[in-house]
């Protein structure tokens, strides 16, 4: 099939799939083309044929593809050292970026410390166990339970997955997990509460519930983990106003740590260095990965708190670790790239609500897809954007999930060589249609002008379909 793309060649979508593959790819139904090269918000396969990356992978590259500096960093640490293990020896890369991080996380986090993993799931494992720890080193060992939210998503491991309130990830490993309470998440498209004045009081009565949650917990309570944006799940909802700002009085109230997963809205994603930001919360423990390497390398860290660190790894080792913590290839690469998005001011140009920025750019044309009466609802902070579809706007009625919309919205856009992120189950945890969208900070005006068209017509073209 000949579709006009982004780069305006006509290409053939025919792409390099080898019939089976030695790969456990996440599926083995879907073709996947093969990935060669990328530069700035492209991304090319082995056919020849360009993406733009509007989804930076799944909200992963922040500074563009293809950066050489990056790379450079990281041979020079692989050709000096490439690993050593982190019960033996400390680095000096390790040393300097944590001291970095720190700086970046803002004054809260002075006199913390900085625990690197491989990526998102295991900083969750690791902010969860901490979080334990320091429960027990102060004398609080009934504390085990952690609060979260319903239509949240931590991670794959059954640890994180056991916080997660992601309905269609959780479900076939239900058997296996540590059931945790699960609170509702503020929706403000969505809301339970009664939404009409203007989400002034709903954000109190979703604090309300967590209140109760910690109360229902009868002490045992150690930590609440949210996300600041929803992340997948929802697709970038926003929290209203107060809801935050009354989460942190009530973990202080009760005693219960605050663990931000900033996995996904970490290191400049919305416009401020972490999400918090936006809403002046400081955390006990704030989680990132995605951004943190820009997918250079695998990477995460859990950014403790002075607090945490001086108790939990106070008195004696943190019981946990991984082989590859902290390691010196991954650690070279988040330092160049937190150095690039400093040098070139990515967290301003990601900064929905400044004038003349890329996101404010994107945020505005993102908007004009609310003419399509398949679009109910377009979300978010800075350049990570939800879009939500529906099959009836005054109603808000979802497509059924059978339809698949968002999946077919996202093939749409692959031919069209746009990359997308589809998610289902927004509404209830399987019906409700979304992409996630999150593009690199170096996009210019032209290529959204050209995505959101693209997008615009690959969603007319999956409506049509279904007719
Ligand atoms: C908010 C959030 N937390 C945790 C994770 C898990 O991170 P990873 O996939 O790097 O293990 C993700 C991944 O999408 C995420 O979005």
């Amino acid at each position: 099939m000949l579709v006009e793309k982004c780069d305006n060649a006509a290409v053939n979508d025919s792409s390099a799939v080898q019939a089976r593959s030695a790969v456990f790819r996440r599926s083995f139904r879907k073709e996947f083309p093969f990935a060669v090269r990328g530069e700035g918000v492209y991304v090319w396969d082995a056919n020849g044929s360009r993406y733009l990356d509007l989804a930076g992978s799944a909200a992963v590259n922040f500074i563009g593809h293809g950066v050489g500096e990056i790379s450079t960093a990281m041979a020079e640490q692989a050709a000096h050292l490439e690993f050593v293990h982190t019960s033996q020896f400390t680095t000096p890369v390790a040393e300097e970026y944590a001291r970095e991080l720190l700086a970046f996380a803002g004054d809260h986090f002075r006199d913390g410390a900085v625990y690197f993993t491989c990526g998102g799931s295991e900083s969750i494992e690791t902010a969860l166990k901490l979080a334990r720890q320091y429960q027990v080193e102060i004398g609080q060992p009934r504390r085990h339970q952690i609060v979260s939210r319903h239509q949240s998503y931590h991670g794959s491991t059954l640890g994180a997955l056991s916080v997660s309130g992601n309905k269609r990830r959780r479900e076939i490993y239900l058997p296996m997990v540590r059931e945790f309470p699960h609170i509702g998440m503020p929706y403000c498209y969505r809301c339970i509460y009664d939404g009409k004045d203007g989400c002034r009081n709903c954000g109190q009565e979703y604090a309300a519930e967590l209140e109760r949650a910690i109360e229902a917990c009868k002490g045992e309570a150690a930590a609440f983990i949210f996300e600041p944006l929803s992340g997948a799940t929802l697709g970038a909802v926003v929290p209203p106003p107060g809801y935050l700002k009354s989460v942190v009085e009530i973990c202080q109230r009760h005693n219960v740590l605050l663990i931000a997963d900033e996995v996904m809205t970490g290191m400049g994603r919305t416009g401020r260095n972490f999400a918090v930001d936006h809403w002046d919360v400081k955390p006990d423990i704030l989680v990132t990965a995605k951004g943190l390497s820009s997918g250079y390398a695998p990477l995460g860290a859990v950014i403790a708190s002075k607090k945490v660190v001086t108790i939990a790894a106070g008195s004696g080792p943190f019981l946990h670790g991984f082989t590859y913590n902290a390691h010196p290839i991954s650690l070279a690469a988040g330092r160049a790239v937190l150095r690039r998005l400093q040098l070139q001011k990515l967290v301003g140009a990601a900064d929905s609500s400044a004038a003349d920025t890329p996101a404010a750019y994107f945020k505005k044309s993102l908007e004009t897809l609310l003419d399509l009466p398949a679009v109910g609802d377009v979300r978010g902070l800075g350049l990570l954007w939800g879009v939500e579809f529906v099959a009836d706007k005054p109603s808000k009625r979802p497509f059924s999930p059978e339809q698949n919309m968002a999946g077919n919205i996202g093939v749409a856009a692959l031919k069209r060589g746009l990359l997308v992120y589809p998610m289902q189950g927004c509404v209830d945890g399987t019906s409700g249609d979304h992409l996630l969208l999150a593009p690199p900070a170096v996009i210019t005006r032209e290529q959204i002008d050209c995505a959101v068209n693209q997008l615009s017509a690959a969603i007319r073209e999956a409506c049509e379909s279904l007719r």
